[in-house]
């Protein structure tokens, strides 16, 4: 992972084998971000992506690990969860018959690269406890 800070955001490059979250969660505490919103495309080999289980009150989990996929739209917010920066991302893609799924993104693997544009905001936003989320403390 590498990255460069800009006027008034940073361009983050991830790898083949780079966790998503890890890259950009490292990223946040070297910057000291606790609120903003995150953009990216790239490729990846593994996703694992959640839905919201409306009846069960928890997140369903499928994997997806095909090799060759491409992030069409990953895009989410930065905020803090017990002092630590939290991302919460979501993710479109597609295989290799140029099918698209998406979902919530829990874990996913780079193939080739991602390219992830951040744009801090100025404070920071904390998630506090709410039935059966995290909500933003605003
Ligand atoms: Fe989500």
């Amino acid at each position: 992972m590498k990255y460069k800070k800009f006027e008034d955001h940073i361009v983050v490059i991830m790898e083949t084998g780079e966790n998503i979250h890890e890259g950009l969660t490292e990223v946040c505490l070297k910057e000291d971000i606790g609120h903003g919103s995150v953009m990216g495309i790239g490729g990846t080999k593994y996703l694992r992506l959640g839905i919201w289980d409306r009846f069960e009150n928890c997140y369903k989990y499928i994997e997806k690990d095909q090799g060759s996929m491409e992030i069409l739209s990953l895009m989410g917010n930065i905020s803090r969860l017990d002092g630590k920066p939290n991302l919460h991302l979501h993710v479109t893609a597609s295989d290799d018959s140029f099918n698209s799924f998406g979902g919530h993104l829990d874990k996913g693997i780079v193939q080739n690269m991602v390219e992830v544009y951040i744009r801090p905001h100025a404070d920071k936003i904390d998630r506090v406890p709410y039935q059966y989320w995290f909500f933003m403390d605003i």
